[in-house]
């Protein structure tokens, strides 16, 4: 069994700490906090072992009632793989005691390309951090895109790729952030950085993307424009895109007008948080005009990196294949294949 610790227990770190006990390789260590909040409480609540990320937060968790088993260190020494699903850039920091106590390690998409020497989606390239000590599970967005992109570039040979991004303001836990009446170039330049991080996993695809925020929690919402260097149809756009692993396809038709729909799906399917774990294409958008195939993709910011850094672990550790892993890890979460 896989030990793993969990250090941050946010939106991304509770769904990791819940889906790593639904893998029958593997256990959780443990999980870090900071505040005493209701999250906290949550996880003293299911069991798990709580430590501190240092001696103050673990003073004012114990000092809150709840029961600390220590500190990052102690949480580390105990685990085979670190899932570091810390704030934005807090990774870099944190990186000196994973090697200090020569742990693997699963960085995320805040985190700097070369924090790990290595940009991960599980289909792209598994096989490459097969034994390594470190690798990053890119963003919610460059993980969406990688899955399509690879898959259309291994069938029909990518030349260009264009992408304009509708990016939800915050997660739904956060009301500190807007924006509320308004829509917010991010950036106004061109491109964003969706673009280079694509690439830190697919270095051969010319791509730009642009982004802005609008007012939603729900999801993000891309425009793709695709060329490709052989000729293509649109059914045979369709038939590629239904093989493609933690792809699905919706209907307009169906009854999918919005991202609402989508998380509604993930509410009558019973999935946990209503997460979606795969990127999400309406079939009606699919088109191929001159060569260049058109389509409109949904990505649930929350939930899409989950079985990414399942895989990730696995891949650290080394005794998995890719198609064992994301087998394993598709049917825990209820992916269809
Ligand atoms: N949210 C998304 O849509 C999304 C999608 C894909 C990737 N990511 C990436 O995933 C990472 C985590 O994002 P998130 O949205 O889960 O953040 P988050 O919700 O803010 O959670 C961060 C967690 O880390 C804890 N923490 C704070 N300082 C820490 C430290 N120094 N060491 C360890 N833990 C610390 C926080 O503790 P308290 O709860 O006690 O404050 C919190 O539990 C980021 O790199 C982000 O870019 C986020």
């Amino acid at each position: 069994m896989i030990n793993v610790a969990v250090n941050g227990y946010g939106v991304i770190g509770r769904r990791i700490a819940d889906v790593v006990l639904l893998q029958p390789d593997m256990k959780l260590a443990g999980i870090t906090k900071v505040r005493p909040d209701y999250k906290a409480n949550s996880a003293f609540r299911k069991g798990y072992k709580i430590y501190g990320t240092d001696e103050k937060s673990r003073k004012t968790l114990s000092d809150a009632g709840i029961a600390v088993k220590g500190v990052i260190k102690d949480l580390v020494s105990e685990a085979d793989v670190v899932v570091d699903a810390s704030p934005e850039e807090a990774g870099s920091q944190n990186i000196s005691l994973y090697k200090q106590l020569s742990k693997k390690a699963v960085f995320q998409g805040g985190e700097e390309q070369d924090i790990a020497g290595l940009s991960f989606v599980a289909q792209c390239n598994y096989e490459r951090a097969l034994g390594r000590q470190f690798v990053r599970v890119v963003s919610c967005n460059t993980t969406g895109l990688c899955r399509v992109l690879h898959s259309l570039d291994e069938n029909f040979g990518v030349s260009k790729a264009n992408v304009v991004i509708a990016r939800r303001a915050t997660d739904p836990d956060d009301s500190s952030k807007g924006p509320i009446d308004s829509i917010v170039l991010d950036p106004a330049t061109v491109p964003s950085h969706h673009g280079p991080d694509v690439n830190s996993v697919l270095p051969n695809i010319p791509i730009v993307t642009m982004a802005f925020k609008v007012p939603t929690t729900h999801m993000h919402l891309h425009s793709l424009m695709i060329s490709t260097r052989e000729h293509t149809t649109r059914d045979k756009v369709i038939e590629t895109l239904e093989r493609t692993n933690r792809v699905m396809l919706v209907d307009g038709k169906g009854g999918f007008k919005s991202t609402s729909n989508i998380i509604d799906l993930a509410r009558e399917m019973g999935r946990p948080r209503n997460d979606i774990y795969e990127s999400v294409i309406w079939r009606d958008s699919v088109s191929v005009i001159d060569n260049e195939v058109y389509l409109f993709m949904a990505i649930h910011q929350e939930a899409i990196v989950t079985p990414e850094n399942i895989d990730a672990i696995r891949a650290l550790v080394g005794e998995t294949g890719k198609s064992e892993s994301m087998d394993t890890t598709n049917k825990t979460l209820g992916i269809r294949t």
